[in-house]
């Protein structure tokens, strides 16, 4: 029978990068306990730069002689991004996808006593690993936990990249029948054929057997299985509402003695995507009402534990999302299995991010971390749809990358016909682009009001899109602001990092999809502000601040509140700009966010008004302050008549409190205004001449001449230090970087450029 056995503790750990460790014990290291990353601090800003390397963990393995007779695998939660395994100094095993497990079997290479696991983790730059270049840190570490397997000879296929090593798929047959297909493969280690059998028992809450099925086998070295069944008129998982979960127990029998067996939770349900009605759990319209989650966590990195985890979904849980995109990588198990108990619809996806490869034009990394991703985390009802990329045209938008794209989605199709296929494009797509007819759902990443645009801009780019495709069902996949809980302003602008600011982008978002049916649903970016080592914005360095909440998940900014008035059901009420506490002005807005229809306001305990209204953000205009301390306190009653109260304290002083505002570092100012010390006054476009340079090539290729490079660095000097250039010039032409707020290239700088760049032959 199996036994599973952690093993997080005892490792000796270092960041010197020496090859003799497959070996050799190493002799400057520090212990340290899984999970673990070497980047929990660097990574979220702690320093300039972040360390990205080859660095090694070591620990003693004690085997007995009787464990020899049993088969051994190592099943590593991730190592982010390669990792290399050798046991006693031989080469065990590895793995390219830094968010993916993978197992190692041992047995070939172990011995009676102490044995030496060595494993070497790489968060280096690789050309064909994903993701290449992207928005978050990439963390380095044996970041998620590790167990000892330790099987009989008999035992479930452990190495099909899978997680249990058995897939349950479930289709509705009929309108009270669910079919349950409990299919995977047994292996025999030992070299007999062996008679055998497989058992499953399905059981529901309660424990009551509510199903039951064997089939007869023989066990020759690797034996295929597929048990069908019917289930009649089982209670649906049925989103938040109802996350009803039965467990599927299979076992594999072999002469009277179970030798290997998994216990499974599985729910029933059906999963649509329509224009016409949205998404339909069940055969019910559900708007998404989703957030988007990266898996770290402050001082920690992405060596987060199950605290971690539940902590993140009770919040998740709070402001009552019914959905969730789990960006931009395959999470730790444990997350999508808090899904499926609580009823979250989740959007997974692999790291086919930003820019494909520059070395490998077939991207077999992204198939192979699609194949991990999908076989590891088929069995979680929750999911409903597969994400195969995003903003992967943010470089450069070539017929190979639509062949890869193709490809992933014929391999999600074969691995998976009964979910669905989704993408998260940059806004620069155009709608009629072919893109959008390759996968079953289209998302967009749409950053109208932030990096480009005016917030209300979202309204008409969603309306064209349905005119151009009304057949496609659209997600907003990612949308959202940067936000600092310590800026403040009454007049919120564009990039002012404000808390008052970042209420207006959201609300705008909510109305805009509730009024449109064709779009499924969006998802704010982010739920949690996060690592992204090279930021240095909005008064923070290492940190991407759009989350609703902060990254020590200790402030809940005050768009957490709006999205918990618009979709909790759990009466509350909130008193917005808590912290912007120095008011300078005397007649002040107070905005309430609250699900509570009947509310009283009090200031200096003298009731200033009644409000009824069902909007979930209710203003009181223009209420005037006293010198000095202001108590403002709401009173909202529920449908049950229980009070629900919150209180906050404003200051009315005479001056502008200056620590409200975020002001710009001179050095990003000038960025800002790079391109003024060139002439662009009598810019014409002119005509493209062949065999000469010109905007529309990629910068490797304006580099191969040194006259064109010369003229790449009188504009562009200011950028070859930048790491996203420095990923993406194989790739990016500088029509590519004009279309990116990032390079804040004005277009009457393109026909200058071409000017002198068509003026150099090929
Ligand atoms: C992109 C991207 C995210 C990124 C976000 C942002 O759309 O998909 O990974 O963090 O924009 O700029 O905040």
């Amino acid at each position: 029978m199996v036994q599973i056995m952690p093993l997080n503790d005892h490792w000796i750990f270092t960041k010197t990068n020496n090859p003799t460790y497959v070996f050799e014990s190493i002799q400057d290291g520090q212990s340290v306990t899984l999970p673990h990353s070497w980047n929990d601090t660097d990574g979220q800003g702690g320093s300039e730069k972040y360390f990205r390397g080859q660095c090694w963990y070591q620990r003693i393995l004690d085997i007995s002689h009787e464990d020899l007779t049993k088969r051994i695998y190592l099943e590593i939660g991730a190592a982010g991004n390669m990792g290399h395994v050798y046991v006693n100094g031989n080469m065990a095993g590895e793995s390219r996808c830094g968010y993916a497990m993978f197992r190692v079997p041992l047995t070939p290479y172990l011995k009676e006593g102490g044995n030496l696991i060595t494993i070497m983790v790489d968060n280096g730059y690789d050309s064909t690993v994903f993701p290449l270049m992207a928005d978050f840190t990439f963390y380095g570490g044996l970041y998620r936990e590790m167990s000892l397997l330790v099987m009989d000879e008999v035992h479930f296929d452990l190495m099909d990249n899978g997680r249990d090593g058995v897939y349950l798929t479930q289709r509705k047959i009929s309108p009270e029948t669910f079919e349950l297909d409990v299919h995977g493969q047994i292996v025999n280690e030992s070299s007999v054929l062996k008679e055998g059998s497989l058992q499953i028992q399905v059981r529901d809450e309660a424990g009551k057997t509510v199903l039951e099925a064997s089939s007869e086998l023989a066990l020759g070295n690797e034996a295929k299985f597929s048990i069908k069944s019917e289930v009649a008129n089982p209670i649906l998982w049925d989103g938040v509402d109802q996350p009803y979960l039965y467990t599927v127990e299979v076992s594999v029998l072999s002469e009277g003695q179970v030798c290997d067996s998994r216990i499974i939770a599985i729910g029933f349900r059906t999963v649509e995507a329509t224009t016409e009605q949205g998404l339909l759990l069940n055969g019910k319209p559900v708007k998404i009402n989703g957030v988007c989650r990266h898996q770290d966590f402050a001082g920690v990195g992405n060596a987060i534990t199950k605290t971690h985890m539940d902590e993140d979904m009770a919040l998740i849980r709070e402001i009552g999302a019914n959905s969730l995109r789990l960006a931009h990588y395959q999470h730790d198990d444990y997350f999508y299995s808090l899904c499926d108990r609580y009823g979250l619809l989740v959007w997974a996806e692999i790291p086919f991010i930003s820019i494909p490869s520059t070395k490998d034009p077939e991207n077999h990394n992204a198939e192979e971390q699609l194949e991990k991703l999908i076989k590891q985390a088929y069995n979680h009802c929750s999911i409903y749809c597969w994400g195969i990329q995003n903003e992967i045209t943010i470089a450069v938008e070539t017929e190979q990358t639509y062949k890869t794209i193709r490809k992933l989605e014929v391999l999600a199709k074969h691995l998976d016909p009964n979910r669905l296929t989704v993408q998260a494009n940059i806004n620069g797509v155009e709608n009629n682009s072919i893109i959008n007819s390759f996968t079953d759902l289209i998302g967009y990443n749409l950053y109208y009001g932030w990096y480009y645009g005016e917030i209300k801009d979202l309204q008409d780019r969603l309306d064209e899109f349905h005119r151009a495709q009304p057949k496609i069902p659209i997600i907003v996949s990612e949308y959202g602001v940067d936000t600092n809980p310590k800026y403040h302003s009454y007049t919120p602008q564009v990039q002012d990092y404000t808390e008052e600011y970042q209420l207006l982008f959201h609300q705008n978002a909510l109305e805009t999809f509730d009024k449109r049916t064709f779009v499924l649903g969006g998802y704010v970016w982010n739920m949690f502000d996060f690592g992204s080592a090279n930021r240095n914005e909005g008064g923070e360095t290492g940190k991407n601040l759009k989350g609703l909440v902060t990254i020590d998940r200790k402030i809940k900014k005050d768009a957490f509140y709006l999205y918990k008035a618009y979709w909790s059901k759990n009466p509350f009420v909130h008193l917005a700009g808590r912290r912007f506490v120095n008011r300078h002005q005397e007649h002040n807005d107070i905005v309430i966010l609250s699900n509570l229809h009947h509310l009283k306001v009090y200031l200096n305990q003298t009731l200033i008004t009644e409000i009824n209204s069902r909007e979930p953000m209710k203003i009181v205009k223009d209420v005037s302050l006293i010198a000095g301390e202001n108590c403002v306190i709401v009173e909202g009653t529920d449908e049950y008549g229980v009070i629900h109260t919150e209180e906050i304290v404003l200051h009315h002083a005479a001056e502008i409190d200056r620590n409200y505002i975020h002001v710009k570092p001179e050095k990003e100012k000038n960025v800002v205004n790079w391109f003024e010390k060139f002439d662009l006054s009598n810019a014409e476009t002119i005509e493209l001449r062949d065999g000469y340079f010109s905007t529309f090539d990629t910068i490797e290729d304006l580099y191969s001449n040194e006259e064109a490079k010369a003229v790449f660095l009188k504009y562009f000097e200011h950028v070859t230090n930048n790491p996203f250039f420095e990923v993406t010039k194989d790739v990016i032409s500088i029509e590519k970087m004009a279309q990116l707020t990032f390079y804040n290239i004005p277009p009457e700088l393109i026909p200058v450029i071409n000017k002198e760049l068509n003026a150099i032959q090929k």
